[in-house]
């Protein structure tokens, strides 16, 4: 089994919040992030495919399938918009790298044709990431 990578880089604005708690509640879970105003984040997405070597083009999946995968259901969606209100496979959903991650996996799993998805995993800081594997 071979893994291969391919990194993408955008920006959204977003806000945190549940609204099933007060606005007190979320200000306490949330506090800076759930400010009404949103704020930006420089997303970092790396997707891995893993698969057998296909003896006749060497590629686990040719990763320039994979870029134009991402970018026509991910990252065109959302590079430049508002997480919260602006992207339709994200409606209801609080925009947290975790819940980012899942409903990422959930735009990729079927259009990946050859080898499987192994990871999503993204990057809302250079130090705080959430890995979604499908379970
Ligand atoms: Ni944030």
């Amino acid at each position: 089994m071979v893994y291969v990578t391919r990194r993408e880089v955008f920006s959204s604005a977003h806000r945190l919040l549940n609204p099933a708690l007060s606005d007190e509640e979320n200000y306490e879970l949330y506090d800076k992030c759930f400010s009404p105003n949103y704020h930006g984040h420089n997303y970092v997405l790396e997707v891995v495919v893993a698969g057998d070597i296909d003896p006749r083009t060497g590629y686990v999946i040719d990763l320039k399938h994979l870029k134009d995968i991402m970018k026509k259901n991910v990252i065109g969606k959302m590079d430049h918009r508002n997480l919260n209100t602006d992207v339709d496979f994200l409606q209801g959903i609080n925009p947290t790298a975790e819940n980012l991650a899942v409903a990422i996996w959930n735009q990729l799993v079927s259009h990946i044709p050859q080898g499987k998805l192994y990871s999503v995993k993204i990057y809302e800081t250079e130090n705080n990431y959430a890995e979604y594997k499908g379970e």
